[in-house]
């Protein structure tokens, strides 16, 4: 096949920071990207520090890692990891994005660490055309508020916002971008020559929070970064550079993405810029019910009939989907999946389940996301 069918194939599959299209694969991905699969060996090692697992681990949600067992190795000998996630604002924050930052808040209470929390604001400035400064900032603002909601300890907790700490962070990014050549960020990202040269840095700012830490704290510890698996691209790079400068090798702990309302096939994951596809964690009751009532796929039958009969699908029916990232609760979720698949649940009848569950979230999401308003000088780094 020649790059032009190829670029024509609507099958094709594409995941990089910037991009999520087409069905995917997550075996592959594991194999292209070079990643381990989260087995069963590495869930009861963790298990042994944690207690009862995160449902995100149960369920296969975080499924690939990079260096865990390193991480596990360093703690046992009393040599504990920081961790590291982020967000690069370019508009408000949906359900999908709460996925990596629930499942950093469980690691931060079970193994007790610290957490930098990055927001690049340059990023989403140098990648989109249409996005001022201005709006990004204001962006940044808002996501903060809620990565407080969710209940990060300000005390364990540093936020680091690519401008405002740039005199902190640009003399690191330098050492890794003096590393990194040109024609690996292009082979890496795709990008051509028409590429602006903001971009093309931007991957050695991501990786400055990996050994930040340490050049602040004069400490030596190994940086545990939980993320969606589109990431991985950025911490590639930087894992071969890192090292080189006296650091580890940044370890990971990866998930998949929450997929959008319109469906799994439609597009590989939730978009903030398309409201069909995206629930907003400001989003009211109501708009909540009228978008999944309105655009979630659904996997009934198309008479009520026939669905008491044949019964649902529930591995393509977004609903059902989002409760599996939503619904805490294994019984619960097997009795849903067993009355949907048996036609003892409608369709109707199971997004109503995910309308209450969502919109019960919400409210106390809310809630504290006010609260948070005044807590933002908590959170951020005072060099
Ligand atoms: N690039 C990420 C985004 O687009 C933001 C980010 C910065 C990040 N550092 C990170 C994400 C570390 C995960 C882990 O949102």
């Amino acid at each position: 096949m020649n790059l032009e069918n190829e670029k024509n194939d609507k099958k094709e599959t594409i995941v990089t920071p910037w991009q999520v299209k087409g069905d995917i694969n997550y075996d592959k991905l594991i194999e292209d990207f070079g990643l381990s699969k989260i087995d069963d060996e590495l869930l009861n090692r963790i298990k042994k520090h944690t207690g009862k697992l995160h449902y995100f681990l149960r369920r296969g949600i975080f499924f690939a890692h990079r260096d865990m067992n390193i991480i596990l190795d360093e703690y046992e000998k009393g040599n504990k990891f920081f961790l590291y996630t982020g967000r690069a604002p370019s508009g408000y924050t949906h359900i999908g994005h709460l996925i990596p930052w629930l499942f950093t808040k469980w690691l931060q209470d079970k193994f007790n660490t610290e957490l930098w929390f990055q927001f690049p604001d340059e990023e989403k400035f140098l990648m989109k055309r249409n996005l001022n400064l201005e709006q990004v900032q204001n962006m940044v603002y808002e996501n903060m508020l809620d990565v407080i909601a969710l209940g990060f300890d300000p005390k364990k907790t540093h936020f680091l916002i690519d401008t405002k700490h740039a005199g902190i962070m640009y003399p690191e990014a330098i050492k890794v971008a003096k590393r990194i050549t040109f024609s690996t960020i292009k082979a890496t990202f795709g990008f051509g020559n028409e590429q602006n040269i903001g971009a093309i840095f931007y991957t050695a700012m991501q990786a400055v929070p990996a050994f930040l830490p340490n050049v602040l704290e004069g400490t030596h510890r190994p940086c545990l970064i939980p993320h969606a698996v589109d990431q991985d691209p950025h911490f590639r790079i930087s894992r071969d550079v890192i090292p080189r400068l006296g650091y580890y090798k940044p370890a990971s702990i990866e998930c998949i993405f929450l997929p959008g309302l319109g469906g799994i096939t439609e597009q590989g994951k939730m978009s903030s810029s398309n409201e069909k596809s995206t629930i907003y964690t400001i989003d009211d009751k109501e708009t909540v019910k009228r978008k999944i009532n309105k655009y979630a796929f659904s996997g009934g039958r198309e008479t009520v009939e026939k669905h008491r009969k044949l019964g649902g699908i529930p591995e393509i029916d977004v609903s059902y989907q989002w409760l599996t990232f939503f619904e805490e609760d294994d019984d619960k979720l097997k009795k849903i999946h067993d009355d949907y698949k048996d036609g003892r649940l409608l369709s109707g009848e199971l997004k109503q389940i995910l309308i209450d569950k969502l919109n019960n979230f919400l409210d106390e999401h809310q809630k504290k996301r006010e609260k948070a308003k005044n807590r933002i000088n908590d959170y951020i780094y005072k060099p």
